[in-house]
């Protein structure tokens, strides 16, 4: 059987339970052989609700895990590009090196000449020929560059992989203080390879404070809702004109941290909406969805950290969804 499947045998075990609790209630038993046959019935339930929790964390488990290998190829392919680009600019680098070692052997010789008085003009023309070949201002001009380009590229690499390390493995699984901030941005830059051929992407970061907060889980809420964000937008695009729009803000309010992320794609009808939390809900082709990121970003957003999770919607508009996280206590 599988997880959903388990999931549901559990809930129907639950509510037959409650039904016998009914019927006999009901059915005139002793008061007191009712109250010893609840008392046994409520340990069940006990029982059946903590492995429900359990088998709902094993879900956010294989949510995540699932996730993140989806990323993988993605983030191969972001790593990919800057490496390409160092590669060029190391080869160009080599190659000058080459040229410049050329150049400065002509130029010894020609300080030893120099040293005993005696510089022949065919000397003179070598060094000449060297610099030539060598063509120096060139050299001179674009050496730097490659070299600047090549630690641009080198710190978009150490970015992403910073990134990831963050994404996956923030310090521990505990509850933490947190910098949402610079969570949205790693995750955004692990996600990029999801979106960038679909949306833009503007943040607007307000200055927050640290959260108390489960920060791998939240990660996957947000992961879930820049990529659902994507989808929406490639929906719409449908592969034509310009690209989407996603919007990301986050603002300090009051004892609380917001968090919207705004998409310009397909928007959804009232129909869908009512259902969007429900788990397995979803309108996506096999493969690209399973139904199962709301239902879990609730979860996360509204039992484990008591915030809420809420939305607007419009058809042929867009969408945005709001997250609120309480800043919690800071005592550890
Ligand atoms: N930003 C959005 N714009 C339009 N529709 C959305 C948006 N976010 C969610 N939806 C709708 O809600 C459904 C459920 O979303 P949810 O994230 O729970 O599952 P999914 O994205 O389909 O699959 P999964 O997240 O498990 O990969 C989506 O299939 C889609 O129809
Ligand atoms: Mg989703």
């Amino acid at each position: 059987m599988n997880l959903e499947e388990r999931l549901a045998a559990a809930q129907r075990t639950i509510a037959a339970l409650m039904r016998r609790v009914e019927q006999q209630a009901a059915s005139g038993e002793t008061a007191f052989s009712v109250l010893e046959q609840n008392i046994a019935l409520e340990h069940v339930i006990a029982e059946k609700t903590r492995e429900l929790e359990a088998r709902r964390r094993e879900l956010l488990q294989a949510q995540k895990l699932e996730s993140v290998g989806r990323l993988a190829s993605g983030i191969a392919h972001e790593i990919n590009t800057p490496v390409q680009f160092v590669n060029d600019n190391v080869q160009f680098l080599q190659l000058a090196f080459g040229d410049l070692v050329g150049l400065f052997e002509k130029h010894r010789q020609l300080r030893d000449a120099a040293a005993t008085g005696q510089v022949s003009p065919e000397l003179l023309r070598e060094v000449d020929e060297a610099e030539r070949a060598a063509d120096l201002g060139y050299l001179l001009e674009h050496v730097p560059k490659a070299v600047a380009r090549s630690v641009e590229g080198l710190e978009r690499v150490a970015t992403i992989v910073r990134s990831l390390k963050e994404f996956a493995h923030p310090e521990g699984k505990e509850r933490g203080e947190a910098d949402l901030n610079r969570a949205l941005a790693s995750t955004l830059t692990v996600a990029r390879n999801e979106y960038r051929y679909v949306a833009k992407v503007e943040t607007d970061y307000g200055e927050l404070p640290a959260v108390w907060c489960f920060l791998s889980e939240l990660n996957q809420v947000f992961l879930n809702v820049i990529v659902n964000a994507a989808h929406a937008i490639e929906e719409a695009r449908r592969g034509e004109g310009e690209l989407g729009l996603i919007r990301v803000v986050t603002r300090r309010d009051g004892d609380s941290v917001k968090i919207s992320v705004s998409d310009t794609g397909t928007g959804m009808s009232p129909a869908i909406q009512e259902r969007i939390f429900d788990p397995f809900f979803t309108t996506k082709e096999v493969g690209k969805g399973t139904g199962q990121g709301l239902a879990i970003a609730r979860t996360v957003v509204v039992d484990k950290h008591g915030g809420t999770l809420t939305f607007d919607s419009a058809v042929g508009r867009g969408t945005t969804f709001h997250i609120r996280i309480p800043i919690g206590s800071t005592a550890r």
